[in-house]
């Protein structure tokens, strides 16, 4: 267990912005996290790739070590068992190397193995919901043991139990299960990936699980920036959902506007259009940014303190509240 006291989170924060905290704890089994339960305030992060830091954190910063794999196989299935602190696209490079299909979509996106499980990571028409079984997490108040399978995590778009204002902060993911396959099933229907795969002369038929992988990979470093060139924590804001009528009333006023049918009757609008729209796209205020080539992320020019970032976030999200309505909410965790 690595134990630090007033401890510069800078390294463990994307958008690459200084915060300390009081105490960083780094703990590679259940046991060693048990020890350290009774302090508080505690917050658990991940690859800190989804987090603002608005100031130093009075308090003890917890971080999964863990990172076994663990496999079988049942048929055709192959079932994981994974430590939470594992990094995500080593997860996805190692699956694929093994021949075990079905994480090719969420290529490249950063962070850890825990936070899939919390925050329903999701890219190009795959969800980690889609593969998850169960996650076996620790109580950080009584360090009970508890797994919750899949229907108890209660997923959605960026959205689980661990997220509730109830349980928020209250589970420490241990390990996270998944179901993949020994067949590959292409999935191929999202934003571009056919086209992509067309200019490179794939055809959709023959393509392999290496290639749907470096597609994405290409993709994303397409639009989106480096965190480690240019602070950033991807996607800042979720896109909204809205109720049908909302959505038809503006497409009468814009009729170019994408949108996709969400699972509840409702559609979802793309957040980083509306910006786009908005004219912020590429627009800096002070050292933050919408950055260029995807608006619904927010980078830091450098030197920006959350506070930059924070003022650049409520200036993007006035003015699409003005020009469409609709509130758009931040992705991302602020502290
Ligand atoms: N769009 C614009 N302008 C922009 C950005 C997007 O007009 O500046 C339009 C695009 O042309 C497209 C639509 O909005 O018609 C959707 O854009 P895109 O496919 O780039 O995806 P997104 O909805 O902006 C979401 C995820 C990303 C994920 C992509 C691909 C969220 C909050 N973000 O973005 O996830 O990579 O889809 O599946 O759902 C992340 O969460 O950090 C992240 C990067």
């Amino acid at each position: 267990m690595r134990i630090e006291n007033n401890y510069n989170l800078l390294r463990h924060n994307t958008f690459g912005i200084e915060a300390h905290c009081r105490k960083f704890v780094e703990y590679t089994s259940a046991d060693e996290l048990r020890t350290i339960l009774g302090q508080r305030p505690l917050l658990h992060i991940g690859g800190g790739s989804n987090l603002l830091f608005l100031g130093d954190y009075e308090g003890t910063v917890l971080h999964s070590a863990i990172q076994t794999l663990e496999h079988s196989t049942q048929g055709d299935d192959v079932l994981l068992r994974v430590g939470s602190g594992m990094v995500w696209d080593d997860l996805v490079a190692q699956s694929i190397a093994h021949g075990w299909y079905g994480l090719e979509n969420l290529s490249l996106i950063p962070g850890e193995v825990g936070a899939s499980a919390v925050q329903n990571i999701g890219a190009y028409g795959s969800e980690a919901k889609d593969y998850i079984t169960q996650v076996e997490c620790m109580n950080l108040e009584t360090g009970q043991l508890r797994t919750f399978s899949n229907e108890e995590c209660h997923y959605g778009y960026r959205r689980s139990i661990f997220k509730t204002p109830e349980e928020r902060g209250r589970w420490a993911v241990l390990y996270v299960h998944y179901r993949l396959s020994l067949t590959f099933t292409p999935r191929l229907d999202y934003g571009g990936i056919r086209l992509q795969l067309q200019q490179r002369g794939i055809p959709a038929e023959t393509v392999t699980a290496s290639q749907l992988r470096q597609t994405i990979i290409d993709i994303r470093q397409g639009k989106l920036p480096d965190p480690k060139v240019q602070g950033n924590a991807g996607s800042f804001f979720m896109n909204p959902v809205v109720p049908r009528e909302k959505y038809e009333a503006l497409a009468r006023l814009y009729p170019d506007m994408p949108h996709y049918d969400a699972p509840d009757g409702g559609v979802k609008i793309p957040a980083g259009w509306m910006i786009e729209q908005c004219g912020w796209k590429g627009r800096r205020l002070g050292p933050a940014a919408v950055h260029d080539r995807q608006a619904l992320v927010l980078v830091n020019l450098g030197g920006a303190t959350g506070h930059d970032i924070l003022k650049l976030c409520h200036a993007v999200r006035d003015d699409v509240a003005r020009q469409f309505g609709i509130d758009i909410r931040p992705e991302v965790n602020i502290i």
